[in-house]
């Protein structure tokens, strides 16, 4: 963890410093095309058997576009989050500011390069971010299906909160099976990630 980050009284405005050197930036608008593909790709496309939990098979449909993500870059207290490396896109993560919590989502790895730590220090990287917003809690939403999923987060220290909600199906997602819904997981911003 960066010692500079832990300090800072307000969310980084550009780029996001990693103890290993790996940048973590704010996204643009112009970012908007390539990150709905890598979303795409992580979560529903066929490419995502490359990497170790898809939705696949639970759920079809793009998950998001460019429209949809531009919409999120100009929100107010929202934050699109990119790691990248010299090829380009890697790995990206959406916050938004509640009240009492930050909502983390649309996080996506790139399939092919899963299972290397990007995704753990991308979540490190929201942490830092819902800290410096200063809300108690980070809050997530997870398929109940996606045991394994589950299973990460709760070696992160995430905790279901006994909340869920049906998966509604729109234009960007239609529910595949019988009964899915959407588990609530939170965990302490304060802890460290
Ligand atoms: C979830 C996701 C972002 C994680 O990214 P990542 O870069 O693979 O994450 P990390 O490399 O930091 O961690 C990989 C973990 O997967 C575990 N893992 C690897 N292969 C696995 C397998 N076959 N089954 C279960 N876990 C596995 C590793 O043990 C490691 O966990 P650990 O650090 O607790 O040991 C990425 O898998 C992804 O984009 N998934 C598709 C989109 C998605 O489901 N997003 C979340 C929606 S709520």
């Amino acid at each position: 963890m960066s010692d500079v980050l832990e300090t800072l009284p307000e969310p980084p405005e550009d780029v996001v410093v990693q103890p290993d050197g790996q940048p973590i930036r704010a996204a643009t608008a112009d970012d908007a095309e390539e990150v709905a593909a890598l979303v795409h790709a992580a979560y529903r496309g066929e490419e995502s058997h490359e990497g170790w939990t898809t939705e696949v098979g639970l759920v079809a449909g793009t998950r998001t576009d460019a429209d949809a993500v531009r919409a999120l870059v100009a929100a107010p207290d929202s934050v699109v989050l990119l790691a990248e490396d010299d090829d380009g896109l890697l790995a990206c993560c959406h916050l938004t500011k509640h009240d009492e919590h930050a909502y983390f989502g649309m996080f996506a790895v790139r399939p092919g390069h899963q299972g290397r730590g990007i995704g753990r220090r991308v979540l490190d990287a929201a942490t830092l971010w819902a800290r410096a917003w200063q809300v108690p809690d980070l809050r997530l939403s997870v398929l109940n299906e996606r045991h394994e999923l589950i299973a990460w987060y709760q070696r992160r220290d995430f905790v279901l909160i006994g909340e869920s909600e049906p998966f509604v199906e729109d234009e960007l997602g239609r529910p595949l099976r019988e009964g899915l819904a959407l588990l609530t997981m939170s965990r302490p911003v304060q802890l460290e990630p």
